[in-house]
């Protein structure tokens, strides 16, 4: 069963007159309960360490209203490329607040990093040539970052892709970094994915990264555990029972005193457990079609505005019901309006008969789904945000469809 306040402050008629008021498709942010999860996370944290950092991950979703709001609570930055390091400097983040960090990182990124005195996170060697050979005045703050080798990611498999080589390879990156002289050695780092339930792959990882740091003989003011904690709110430590970010934050910060005990500041990067919960997108079914085995129903969003559907479940609700709650014999088959075969968005079973006309609502889509959101053929719709007692506005318009020609450069 699905708990709405989970997920709004507001009851299903407030969502309602949104989705009148603003025509779907549209996300719908819910002030209160952003602001309610984000709020849980960072004080999960600095109960473990009263000095953690808590650095939302912008790319999870960088709408300026979501920004504004984290930076509200206490949040620094999490950045992956020049718009967000600059949103971040303009929110007024300070820079010991702003940790840099991609698998890529292009001369101008590494230039302004380094100018604002921003933590840049190198991620391998070709990084590090690039950054020793940047002419600054100014030292460029370093960290390395290192690969976990953590296999149990939703959506991400085996990492990989990230970081240098456990081992002799970082400790070999860390030895480079403390005795160049235009760079000052500061912080390790690993993430392990995303919608990780349990601490024992933080603490693994955490011992996997003294290892690295007792061979290169140099210690780090820093440990970056990167993000990837569920936004479900219950995580299953070692099995042996659910529990909260709470008992996960206290399990890594013991294993950072065990391997770091000269009390290492403590970095968090959480993204997804922090604003998956704070937004909903509305769609509402544009047509049914009667087969002999199912309903098939087209909605006027599709699966370009909600992506993580590709990966994850989410709750749909209809005109507010969830209808695992009416189990039956229908199987309703859910499409959006796109001409391509990967735009499904959910097969149910239900006694229900969906209607066109109906308001659908797509909860938990806060995290990577207006991020990773594409055109295709329709500009992305507005974003909403509501503060409750029937209050909202629009903190992102429609975009035109002529979004779509106009960089074009060959008319007809
Ligand atoms: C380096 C880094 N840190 C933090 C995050 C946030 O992860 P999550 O949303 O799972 O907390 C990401 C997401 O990809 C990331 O790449």
């Amino acid at each position: 069963m699905v708990d709405l306040a989970t997920y709004f402050s507001s009851n299903w008629a407030d969502i309602e007159a949104a989705g009148r008021t603003y025509g779907t498709p549209l996300y719908l942010i819910d002030e209160y309960a952003l602001r309610r999860q984000a709020t849980q996370v960072v004080e999960s944290f600095r109960r473990a360490q009263a000095n953690a950092l808590c650095l939302y991950s912008f790319k999870t979703n960088g709408l300026r209203a979501i920004l504004r709001s984290l930076r509200e609570l206490g949040f620094g930055a999490d950045v992956s490329n020049l718009r967000e390091m600059r949103c971040a400097v303009d929110l007024g983040i300070p820079p010991e607040q702003i940790v840099f960090n991609a698998p890529v990182k292009t001369m101008d990124e590494l230039r302004l990093a380094t100018d604002h005195g921003i933590l840049i996170h190198l991620d391998g060697w070709d990084d590090l040539g690039r950054i020793a050979s940047l002419n600054r005045r100014r030292r460029a703050r370093v960290g390395v970052r290192v690969a976990s080798g953590y296999q149990g990611s939703v959506a991400c498999g085996r990492d990989i892709k990230f970081g240098f080589e456990a081992g002799q390879d970082a400790a070999e990156a860390i030895r480079t970094v403390a005795r160049q002289p235009n760079l000052s050695f500061e912080s390790v780092h690993f993430h392990l994915g995303t919608e990780v339930r349990s601490a024992k792959p933080y603490r693994d990882a955490i011992a996997m990264l003294s290892e690295a740091v007792d061979l290169a003989g140099y210690r780090p003011k820093y440990v970056d555990i990167g993000g990837g904690f569920t936004a479900s709110g219950r995580i299953d430590d070692d099995g042996a029972c659910d529990t909260t970010l709470r008992h996960v934050a206290a399990a890594i910060v013991a294993a950072l005193d065990r391997h770091f005990p000269e009390a290492t500041k403590l970095l968090v990067e959480p993204g997804r457990a922090a604003v998956a919960g704070s937004t909903t997108f509305l769609t509402r079914v544009a047509a049914v079609k009667r087969r002999a085995q199912s309903y098939v129903v087209i909605l006027d969003g599709g699966v370009n505005l909600v992506p993580s559907l590709t990966y994850a479940k989410h709750p749909i609700l209809f005109d507010g019901v969830d209808l695992n709650s009416l189990p039956g014999d229908n199987t309703i088959e859910v499409f959006g309006p796109l001409c391509m075969s990967i735009d499904r968005l959910a097969t149910l079973r239900s006694s229900h008969t969906p209607k066109v006309g109906e308001l659908v609502a797509v909860l938990g889509v806060g995290a990577y789904n207006y991020a990773e959101s594409w055109t295709f053929g329709r500009g992305r719709p507005a974003v909403v945000c509501s503060q409750g007692a029937g209050q909202s506005r629009i903190v992102r318009s429609a975009e035109d469809p002529s979004i779509l020609d106009h960089l074009e450069r060959v008319a007809g």
